[in-house]
Parts: structure tokens; sequence; C-alpha cells
């Protein structure tokens, strides 16, 4: 991925800096930022490239990181993204890092847990839906996703390699949906892929 604009590529070194130093010891698990690799960045914007995504669900803000990524990746394609985080702390830094990138108008953020959320989504709403939350969550969230995502849609689950036991029974379901094609692809800490049938 060689297309960042510079000021982007200089705020998301910057974030991860600050990342890296952030989560570092013995900081509470609610204050850690969490954020996606440099790596799963590049694998989200090439997929979103490659299927024209414009409608983006993410649960599981932060600071706005992996946001920024999806962002960068829809702006020339006209696409949104509505992302969800329920830390006011983390949603006050996120709104920040969205206007210092300059891409605040293409994302929505939502603060609140993403279960009442996604109770009242609109169905076939989202071409692409990033899960990076709370993963003992996705399981029951599953119904919901799946009515969410448009047919031909796509998930893409972080964390599959590097907390497998934690998203074991998701992926067993979302295995076994005859509606869902399937991967796990080895990039940064594990991105597990299911895409709807059209
Ligand atoms: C791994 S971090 C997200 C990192 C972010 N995607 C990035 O790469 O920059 C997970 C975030 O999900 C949020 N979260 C966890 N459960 C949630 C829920 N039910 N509703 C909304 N946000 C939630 C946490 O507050 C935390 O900030």
């Amino acid at each position: 991925m060689s297309k960042l604009p510079d000021s982007l590529n200089s705020l998301l070194s910057e974030l991860e800096r600050f990342g890296e130093e952030n989560d570092h010891g013995d900081t509470p698990r609610g204050s850690k930022m969490l954020n996606i690799t440099r790596d799963t960045g590049e694998f989200l914007a090439a997929l979103i490239r490659a299927t024209g995504t414009r409608s983006i669900l993410e649960v599981g803000a932060s600071n706005g990181y992996s946001t920024l990524w999806l962002a960068f990746a829809t702006q020339p394609l006209g696409g949104h993204i509505t992302t969800l985080e329920r830390s006011a702390a983390k949603v006050a830094m996120a709104r920040q890092n969205y206007e210092r990138a300059g891409l605040q108008g293409l994302i929505t953020l939502m603060e609140g847990d993403a279960g009442e959320f996604l109770s009242n989504a609109d169905s076939g709403s989202a071409d692409l839906i990033f899960l990076d939350s709370n993963r003992a969550d996705y399981l029951a969230w599953w119904p919901h996703l799946k009515r969410i995502l448009r047919p031909g849609g796509t998930v893409v689950v972080d964390n599959a390699t590097s907390h497998p036991e934690e998203v074991a029974g998701f992926v067993a379901v979302v295995n076994a949906d005859e509606a869902f094609t399937t991967a796990l692809v080895p990039v940064g800490k594990g991105e597990f892929v299911a895409v709807k049938a059209l």
C-alpha cells in the first residue's frame, strides 16, 4: 500500500507509536487502544477497493485508527462508515483523529452499546462489517450481523489467530452457514473473512 497521502501516513504512524506506548505494561484493558496492525489496515483497504465497498459498519472504533484506514479506502468510491464505540474517552479521541485526517465528513461515530445499535440497524444496509470489539458478543450478534449485511457483502473479524479460542464458537457457526464463503487470512492478528452469497 503505497498510495497513502503523506499527512495521513504521518498521522497513522503517530497513532501506531501512541498505541504501542499506551498499551504497553500494566495499562488497564479499558484504557488500551488495541489497534489493528498496519498490514491489517492495508488488507482492509485493498479489500474495499477490490469490492467497491461503499457502506461500511465498524464495531469497535477505539481511538479511530482502523476507521482511518476504512475511510481512506472508501473515500474515492464515495463511501461512508458508521462506527460504534461505547467508551466516551475513546470517542473523543476518535473524533479528534477523524478531524485531523480531514475524513470526518464520511464517518458517523455512534457512542453507545453496539448490541442495541445492531438490533435496530436496517437489513441489507452494509457492504462490509468490520468486527473488532468484545469477542464474547459476536455469536449473540450473528443473527443481526447476517441480516444487516447485504447479499454479496463481507464480514471481517479481527483477532482470529491472536485469540482463536475466543472466536471459535462464532467461526464455527459462520463456517457451517451455507450462505457464507469463508477464509482465514494470516495478516496481522488474523482476519476471519466471511462473504455472504448473492
Ligand atoms: C480492539 S478495540 C478497537 C480497535 C480499533 N478497531 C482499531 O483498530 O483502532 C475494541 C473497542 O471496542 C469497544 N467495545 C467493546 N464492546 C463494545 C460494545 N458492546 N459496544 C461498543 N463498543 C464496544 C471497546 O471500548 C474498545 O474501544
